[in-house]
């Protein structure tokens, strides 16, 4: 189902994406060599509490856990475990907050320490991409402009577009329609309108696309093995531009 929101379903929602930036800006000075990711999620599960709202992701389709934390291949769906973060790693934090019955979704990958300057490059480039699909959020416009967006910017770069996953609508439900894929034709798909809140999240690999799932039913990792980085936002869709409800400032 896709559900158009008023201004005022829209502050709300916004309230919940503040949360999850709020948690990412916590979570920051514990990503270093030695944290457990259960550390980290733990923490996050206190301070979602402590701000009168629930994790979003915990027991939804039966998801353990309040964070998705996807180290260096994993993908997506990463669960928290004692395996403990390494210098030169890479770290997507996906997390999701239900607040006043809407919700907040936002991803932010960070790296721990030392890591390559390419490496580097490659995940400012997929924050890149979500501001490239971002910037296409308004009316005039459809889905497949910012599907086509995120894969031409991606793609030029020498990256690739992750197809299982998707981004999605949200609101009272942490998943609504429409979807929003990374990748698509430019001038298709729906027509976006006012009220529309989408979440936009390009998984992007370094090497293949082709991902496997782990046997747990959930880890989704690069097949070769190489690096995936994944950023989201929750915007509005607006009349010039969207209205970028979650917020990376509060993070860097
Ligand atoms: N953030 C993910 C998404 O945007 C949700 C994680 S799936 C869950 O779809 F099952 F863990 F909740
Ligand atoms: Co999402």
């Amino acid at each position: 189902m896709l559900f158009y929101k008023t201004a005022e379903q829209i502050l709300l929602i916004k309230e919940s994406c503040q949360l999850v930036s709020k948690t990412h800006a916590m979570l920051k000075g514990f990503i270093k060599p030695g944290t457990s990711t259960l550390k980290l999620d733990k923490l996050a599960y206190d301070f979602i509490n402590d701000h009168k709202a629930k994790p979003a992701f915990l027991n939804y389709n039966g998801y353990p856990n309040t964070l998705c934390i996807s180290v260096n291949d994993t993908v997506v769906h990463g669960i928290p475990s004692r395996d403990e973060l390494r210098d030169g790693d890479i770290v997507s934090i996906d997390c999701g907050v239900v607040k006043n019955n809407f919700y907040g979704d936002s991803c932010y990958t960070f790296y721990v320490e030392s890591v390559d300057e390419k490496v580097k490059d490659f995940i400012l480039s997929v924050k890149s991409a979500l501001f490239k699909g971002i910037e296409l959020a308004c009316e005039g416009n459809r889905i497949g402009d910012i599907s086509f967006a995120i894969q031409k910017y991606v793609e030029a770069k020498g990256y690739s577009v992750v197809r299982e996953m998707v981004g999605h609508g949200i609101g009272k439900n942490l998943h609504e329609d429409p979807d929003i894929a990374n990748y698509g034709k430019a001038r298709t798909g729906l027509k976006l309108k006012r009220g529309m809140v989408i979440a936009i999240e390009p998984m992007i690999n370094i090497g293949s696309r082709q991902c496997r799932l782990e046997d747990d039913g959930w880890t989704l990792k690069t097949k070769d093995g190489s690096l995936s980085a994944h950023f989201e936002h929750t915007v509005a869709v607006g009349e010039k531009k969207a209205e970028i409800l979650s917020n990376f400032e509060l993070i860097e």
